[in-house]
């Protein structure tokens, strides 16, 4: 088999037999498939795509370059030896997603295992690990057999992909980042679900954000993708659905990463908004999903009880204290200025860019791979789309270092737009999959 014709039978439209995706995966791992050989494929792929069947195929042998984490065993079954169920969720991600930090904790409580791997913020999206680290000793490497004790102790953890974890996707994800092929549905879905089928799931439900502060700006880009994770993920043997949620506007109020971290457990200790009732939604998906419990009416009921009753919120304290952080009371923050309504009206757009623009330039996100991160940076939003506001009302709190106050109202002056008339009313949650 020759890497070059692999590559002429994809530009030219063809469809890839299993044995040759095979090929190129595992010849880019050892080294006998060069690194542009894979960058032109995956050009090909942008252009060109792949059926279901590809897909599948390039996810099992991305997939299959590196290790699976085994499965646990249930210290509270009878037989000794049944497996805990396991599920995740994975975001595409948005601005101020914040869910991962309430949603892990909360699905433990319910009795599943959640092992979630997750990543950094590069560009206007933030991290759950950079999130996660603006709390003093917060560690997230982790061996698979540390990984399996954290699991056995607190039911869910949050930590970084070891390097034998689909090294494949991490080799090939570095080359698109460089060579314009990342906005490929194909290649998303084979990268994101490689590496979620590493973790021996047993149920996953995906929260693809659909708006300007998204990687999909459209319904039905957001759709396609959707539909190529579920199709896929269920062929792989791994039950998977799908929400598609509105990003439009960041997700609650905070944006930032000690900031998202204070407002998680305010969510956790009971605050009512968008970012619980999407987090109930995803969780009772995945639970109904992997068959913890019948239906979504009694999954619901259960989340609601674990919140209310401080139950989730201890759980993310233990995820905290055995992931070696140091968590007591709100996260300090850098000091604040207020940006403020020049006329009254109703909010009418929340300009994702200019939010995320602002973080990044005053230090809160990385400008390229490996920059340093100054956590106490950050936004609060207060007002929703369609909310009223009067004039001399606060629009943002801005927390960062003097030294960047000249720069606010330049940056953030027009960042929420305030209208007359009140737009129309839009949901948070857009559509669900299958
Ligand atoms: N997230 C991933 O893990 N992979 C992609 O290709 C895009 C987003």
């Amino acid at each position: 088999m020759l890497a070059s014709s692999i590559i002429v039978k994809k530009r030219d439209g063809g469809e890839l037999a299993d044995d040759e995706i095979h090929f190129m995966v595992d010849g880019f791992c050892s080294g006998n498939v060069a690194d542009y050989q894979m960058s032109a494929l995956t050009m090909a792929i942008c252009l060109r795509g792949m059926t279901a069947r590809e897909t599948t195929t390039l996810t099992q042998a991305m997939l299959g370059s590196g290790d699976r984490l085994p499965k646990t065993a249930d210290q509270d079954s009878d037989s000794g030896n049944n497996r805990r169920v396991r599920v995740d969720k994975h975001s595409t991600g948005g601005l101020g997603d914040k869910v991962s930090l309430i949603l892990a904790p909360l699905l433990a409580t319910c009795g599943v295992d959640v092992p979630m791997v997750s990543g950094r913020g590069l560009g206007l999206t933030g991290g759950t690990l950079d999130k996660l680290e603006s709390i003093e000793g917060f560690q997230v490497e982790y061996s698979a057999e540390k990984t399996t004790e954290l699991l056995k102790d607190v039911g869910a953890c949050i930590i970084t992909a070891s390097d034998r974890i689909a090294p494949a996707d991490r080799r090939l994800y570095a080359l698109r980042d460089v060579t314009g092929t990342v906005e490929s549905v194909p290649l998303i879905t084979a990268s994101i679900l490689s590496k979620k089928l590493a973790a021996s799931l047993d149920a996953l439900v995906m929260d693809v954000k659909v708006g300007s502060g998204a990687f999909m700006k459209s319904e039905a880009d957001a759709m396609e993708l959707a539909k190529s994770i579920v199709s896929v993920g269920n062929a792989a043997g791994m039950p998977t659905t799908a929400i598609l949620s509105d990003m439009d506007q960041p997700l609650g109020e905070a944006v930032g990463n000690a900031i998202e971290v204070n407002e998680s457990i305010e969510v956790l200790q009971g605050k009512p908004g968008e970012i619980r009732e999407l987090t109930i939604a995803l969780c009772a998906d995945v639970l109904v999903n992997c068959g913890q419990y019948d239906s979504q009416e009694i999954a619901t009921k259960k989340l609601i009880e674990m919140l209310d009753s401080g139950q989730a919120m201890e759980r993310f304290e233990k995820l905290v204290s055995r992931q070696s952080g140091k968590l007591s009371g709100p996260l300090p923050l850098a000091p604040a200025t207020e940006i403020t309504a020049s006329t009254g009206g109703f909010v009418n757009r929340v300009d994702c860019q200019s939010i995320g623009e602002a973080i990044v330039s005053w230090g809160g996100g990385r400008r390229k791979a490996g920059d340093a991160i100054d956590h106490q940076v950050g936004i609060r939003v207060h007002h929703r789309i369609g909310d009223p506001v009067e004039s001399g009302q606060t629009l943002l709190t801005i927390h960062s270092h003097p030294a960047d106050a000249k720069d606010y109202a330049t940056r953030l002056g027009d960042a929420i737009e305030v209208t007359e008339q009140a737009p129309p009313k839009r949901s948070l949650i857009l559509s669900r999959l299958p």
